[in-house]
This record gives structure tokens, sequence and C-alpha cells, in this order.
């Protein structure tokens, strides 16, 4: 009896990553075709670390959006649910648990959403156009614009508050901005597409947010703060001409010192070192003759006054550059390009290194019997062994870019 009640209950148990549908809806059939959906990567900051929902059988949870303006519809099903007066628990509030974090004015009436989905027909993106495009998806053609935008246009606030709820399912540790500091500045990108009855309309297909920190005298640092493609626009390119269309925007201005980002996740990273690397190698100091000479001054100022690109970021483009003009053929041109890169590696440590000398030398000096020579560093040998490793997850991370240099068109 214990048993079977104890199998029933780990039978109510779901996996919240896996029963959260999210559908964006540009026409009613949409509501019930399968290819729409698409699903959370992560669910820990609405079910809690464990990411699992408790107390429902065959559980499915529907969060729907109307493509355009992002109307919202929560809903849920399931065939059965704890008894809490004779199993003695209680079902998780799933409703409640994700509406606290949505925007207000959602729709949990599926005909109040339908009505509602006529509201994109005549939504239009907030702010100023910036960049307009089109790619090839498949043999058709298809258009998306960005939009710059900030809190001063009417309605942009409570968008922003619906989009921004994605952020909880795709962003580690995603946190809500403060929307009343107006140093925030908003791009938006829309797919512009046209109905099955000849109407024009407007899609949301991701967004970024960017901060202008102020920078002594009268400089400001614009700081990629967030950064998102909703999934089912994902690998098409659409993130490179989202963050070509920033870059834009600030790189042709004198108050700007560079263009930085906040802790970018990893795609983010590789993104970003797609587009540096292009821009970059349109520049005389980061020619191939110039690269195999090292890094350089020039290199850093070229590309912080033409790019706002910062020195890090310089030294990283430059050397994916560097790889590519590479003959890894040639024995010593590939091995003068792989000890560049361990020299720069092997700086942090080579830090640590010398402050653990001084430690030393002080103690020796102070107690000759306590003195031992176990710093915790790792031995020459160790050391060369990390740096390897370490080198080569960097080459497999820099030919990735490399080959999609390869194929790049303009942006
Ligand atoms: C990071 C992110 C914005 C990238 O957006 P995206 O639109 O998919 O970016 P792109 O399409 O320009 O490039 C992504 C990949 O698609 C590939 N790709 C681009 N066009 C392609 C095409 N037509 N066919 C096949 N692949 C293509 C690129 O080569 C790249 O592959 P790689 O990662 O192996 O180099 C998106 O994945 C995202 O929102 N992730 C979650 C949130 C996140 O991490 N944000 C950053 C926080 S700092």
């Amino acid at each position: 009896m214990e048993d079977s009640i104890t199998a029933r209950l780990k039978r109510l148990v779901t996996s919240s990553n896996e029963v959260l549908e999210f559908r964006l809806i540009r026409s009613i059939d949409d509501l019930d075709s399968k290819e729409t959906v698409f699903k959370p990567e992560m669910t820990y900051q609405v079910f809690g670390d464990r990411e699992i929902i408790f107390g429902y059988q065959d559980l499915k949870v529907q969060l729907f959006y109307s493509a355009g303006c992002l109307e919202t519809y929560l809903g849920m099903t399931y065939t059965e649910k704890v008894n809490t007066e004779y199993e003695g628990v209680e079902a998780d509030e799933i409703l409640t648990k994700i509406a606290a974090k949505l925007a207000p004015d959602v729709h949990y009436s599926e005909t109040n959403f339908i009505n509602a989905l006529t509201k994109d027909d005549t939504f239009t993106p907030y702010g100023t156009l910036i960049h307009s495009f089109s790619l090839n998806d498949k043999g058709t053609t298809r258009r998306f614009v960005v939009y710059k935008a900030d809190m001063s246009y009417k309605g942009f606030k409570e968008y922003h508050q619906r989009i921004q709820t994605f952020l909880l399912w795709y962003i580690d540790a995603a946190l809500f901005i403060d929307l009343d500091d107006d140093q925030w500045q908003y791009f938006n990108i829309f797919e512009k597409y046209t109905t099955s009855i000849g109407t024009s309309r407007y899609a949301t297909i991701g967004f970024a947010t960017v901060y202008r920190y102020y920078a002594y005298p009268q400089h400001i640092r614009p700081r990629i703060a967030q950064f998102l493609i909703l999934p089912p626009f994902r690998r098409m390119g659409l993130g490179t001409h989202l963050l070509q269309a920033i870059y834009r925007e600030y790189i042709g201005r004198n108050e700007v010192k560079d263009i930085t980002v906040e802790s970018p996740s990893e795609v983010f990273q590789r993104l970003r070192n797609y587009v540096d690397a292009l821009n970059c190698s349109t520049l005389p100091s980061f020619k191939p003759e110039r690269l195999r000479k090292g890094f350089d001054n020039e290199m850093v100022t070229e590309a912080r006054d033409k790019l706002r690109i910062n020195k890090k970021q310089a030294r990283i483009v430059y050397e994916i550059l560097r790889l590519r003009a590479t003959n890894v053929a040639n024995t010593e041109e590939y091995r003068a390009y792989r000890l560049d890169v361990k020299n720069r590696l092997n700086i942090p440590f080579k830090r640590k290194q010398n402050e653990e000398a001084k430690i030393e030398r002080a103690l020796r000096n102070e107690d000759k019997r306590t003195y031992t020579n176990d710093n915790g560093l790792p031995s020459e040998e160790q050391r060369k062994e990390i740096l390897e490793k370490e080198y080569r997850l960097l080459e497999d991370e820099y030919k990735t870019v490399i080959k999609r240099l390869e194929y790049a068109t303009e942006l």
C-alpha cells in the first residue's frame, strides 16, 4: 500500500523544462501546429533548482504569445492531480508561479487571447529603424528590421516587460533591468512579413539592452547587457545582424570610448569574435603580414579608434586572424603562433609565480626553520600540460570562427 502511494506520488513529478511549451502565434493555425512549439533551456528561476513540478499527471503548460506585440496566454492541461485530502500533499501552483514573472494583463482564456490576436494587425515596432536586411532561408527571401528605442516611446515599456520575460528561460542568472533608468537603450529585431491575405506585419525575433556607462571626462562606454534571439530564429545569422547594427550605432560617435559586453555566454562570445574579426580584417594593422609579426600597439589603437573594441578583445581578434593567416603546414610558422598564444595564456601563472617567489624570499629571511619550498603551484611539467590543453580548446574555438569567416558575406 505504502509502496503504491510512493510510486503514484513519484509519477506526479515532472520536469518543468519538459512540460513548458512556448508558441509565437502569427495566425490561428499556429495554435495547433506542432512545428511552432519551442521549449525553455532552463526554468530554475521559476520552479527552483531541481526544475521539477509536483502534483500532476500528463502535464502540459502553455505560454503563448501573439507574434508581434506579444499578447500573452497562460494555460495548463493534465489528466490527474494529486488529491490533497487523501494524499496529504499539495500540487504546485504552476500558473501563479509563472504569472508572478510575467508582465500584467495575461490572458487565461483562450477565447480572449484569440480575440486579442487582432492587435498584431496594427502593431508596428517602437523607436527608429536603424537596419533592414533580407536573408535567404531555404529558398525564400525573408526581410528583417532592427529598431532602436527607449522608454520615451508610448507603449514600449509594456512591450519590453513582455519580451524581457523570455530571458528567464534562456539566460543563466538573468535579471530584469531598471526600466526607469534612462541610460538603458533597447534594440529590437523583427521580421517584416506578409500574411496570406496580403497585409504587412511585424513579428518579434529578439532584442538587446545596452547600458551607457559614464566614462571620464565626457565619454560613454556602452555595455551590452542582455542579448537574445528567440529559439525559432537562431542559426540564421540574425544575432550577427543585431550585433552589427548595435556596433554601427555607437562606432561613429566621438563620445564612445569602447563597446563592451557584460558576462558574455560562450555562444555570444563566439558570435562577437566572428563579427569583430570580420570588421578588424578590413583594418591595415590586421593584414596577414602584420599579424605574423606579433600583437602590437597599432592594432590596439586602430581597433579602438575605428571599431571601439577594447584591448582584451583586440588581442583575441589578433589571435583568430593570425591563426587564419598561419600556414599550419609550415612547422616553424605554426610553432611561432602556438608559442605566442601560450605566452599570453601563461601571463596569469607567471604573475602568481612572481608573487609566490616574493613571499618565499620574505619567509626565507624571516624564519629558516618553518620555510618550505612547496608553494602550491603546479610544477613546470604540469603547467606545460595545462597550457597545452588550454591552447587546444582555444584553437578549436578559433577554428569555428575562421570557418565562418570563410563564407562570410558583408553585414
Ligand atoms: C547567442 C545568440 C544570440 C546567437 O544568435 P543567432 O541568431 O543564433 O546567431 P547567428 O545565427 O548569427 O550565429 C549562431 C550560429 O549559427 C550559425 N549560422 C548562421 N547562419 C547560418 C545558416 N544560414 N545556416 C546554418 N548555420 C548558420 C553560425 O555559424 C553560428 O554557429 P557557431 O556558433 O557554430 O559559430 C542566441 O543563441 C541566443 O539568444 N542564445 C541565448 C541567450 C544568450 O546566450 N545570450 C547572450 C547573453 S550574453
